[in-house]
């Protein structure tokens, strides 16, 4: 089989971790008999710097002319940057946004998973941990307050910010279902988080989440307020098998579920719209503070790769082999820098390794 693959290499780290994805998915391709086409997309700061803009026709036209997006991360996260001096629509992460509304990838999956080889990264108490967790965040990625509109004028002599909060309830339909579908596969449980004690939109989401959750009576579901959510992650993690909730809330818990796994740089995530098409990124950030250092954790875009083979393409087998690898290469104790424990910590055979390193062990791991 072929695929043709449109890399968004983007900004800060972005590169580097891409590269080692690109490896690996070669590596995975020699033994399964499959191959891979790369064409490099622009977007981001890179798209700014070469062209003024955060992503133009021609990328979007390169992304709708490959099977699937790979993607490294964009974006300069600090505010010194130039790109931040642009106005609001010409920055890097307009690009991403503008991206994920024309290719309509409302599904963002972002699975947040304990490998039991890195308990001692988890920042949680033993006794919180317990057997660990394995949770999946599915976030609405088309909808909310990152679409609606949104305004900065004066009024009454004071400049006043507006943006707006707004779902229907076919959009948030599409997305319950996608949950539940998701949960299906896995402990058959969804917690629908919300602000339904205060919020209209809410108040729409719990009540087409519940028409939703009578087509599936296998499945559980649960309402949980955004609040207690937050509280929950930290004080129970094990209870959550799916997370479904709407754009920001899902920006948001998923930043806190990665670090509880150890590292944002573990955390794979595929953005879906109703076809095979998917564009798959690692959740973590460009992190220009160490961009070109050669010490980024390459796994969660590896991973996203993984997620990649499985959803768009249907090789579950490739797919299943790399994550595979990545335990395994953690089972014998190579570590990147983000998930190597505290020196007091430390035990025989964990080994601090680099951003390429970490790829190559991953492919040699691959069976
Ligand atoms: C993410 C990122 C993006 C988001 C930014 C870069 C716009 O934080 O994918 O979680 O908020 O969706
Ligand atoms: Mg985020």
């Amino acid at each position: 089989m072929e695929y043709k693959i449109g890399v968004i290499s983007g900004d800060g780290i972005g590169p580097e971790i891409v590269t080692e994805a690109k490896k690996v998915l070669d590596a995975v391709g020699e033994i399964y008999g499959i191959s891979f086409h790369y064409t490099e997309i622009l977007m981001g700061g890179i798209s700014i710097d070469k062209t003024g803009r955060p992503l133009t026709e021609e990328a979007v036209a390169g992304a709708r002319a490959s099977d699937a997006v790979l993607m490294g991360s964009i974006g300069g996260n600090t505010a010194a940057s130039p790109w931040y001096q642009l106005p609001p629509d010409l920055r890097p992460e307009a690009g991403l946004l503008a991206l994920r509304k024309a290719l309509n990838l409302f599904a963002n999956l972002r699975p947040a998973l304990l490998y039991p080889q890195l308990k001692a990264a988890c920042p949680l108490r033993d006794e919180i941990i317990g057997d660990g967790f394995d949770m999946i965040i599915v976030r609405e990625l088309t909808g909310g307050l990152y679409f609606g509109e949104r305004k900065t004028r004066e009024m009454n002599g004071l400049i006043t910010a507006t943006d707006t909060l707004t779902y229907n309830e076919e959009e948030i339909r599409r997305i319950a279902k996608r949950a539940f579908d998701v949960a299906r596969k896995r402990r058959k449980k969804v917690t629908s988080v919300d602000k339904a004690n205060v919020l209209d939109s809410s108040r729409l989401w719990r009540k087409i989440v519940e028409e939703v959750a009578e087509e599936y009576p296998d499945v559980i579901c649960q309402h949980m307020l955004v609040d207690n959510a937050a509280m929950q992650l930290v004080k129970d993690p094990g209870q959550f098998d799916v997370i479904l909730t709407e754009n920001m809330f899902g920006d948001i818990l998923s930043d806190e579920a990665s670090m509880v796994t150890g590292s944002i740089g573990m955390l794979a995530s595929a953005s879906l719209n109703e076809t095979k098409f998917g564009l798959y990124e690692p959740s973590g950030g460009s992190a220009p503070d160490i961009a070109g250092k050669g010490i980024a954790n390459p796994i969660a875009t590896v991973l996203s790769a993984a997620m990649m083979l499985r959803f768009s393409f249907d090789q579950d087998l490739a797919a299943g082999a790399i994550e595979a690898a990545v335990a395994r290469t953690l089972e014998e104790g190579y570590r990147t820098a983000d998930i190597m424990p505290k020196l007091s910590e430390k035990t025989r055979g964990i080994r601090q390794v680099g951003t390429s390193e970490m790829g190559d062990r991953i492919c040699q791991r691959l069976v």
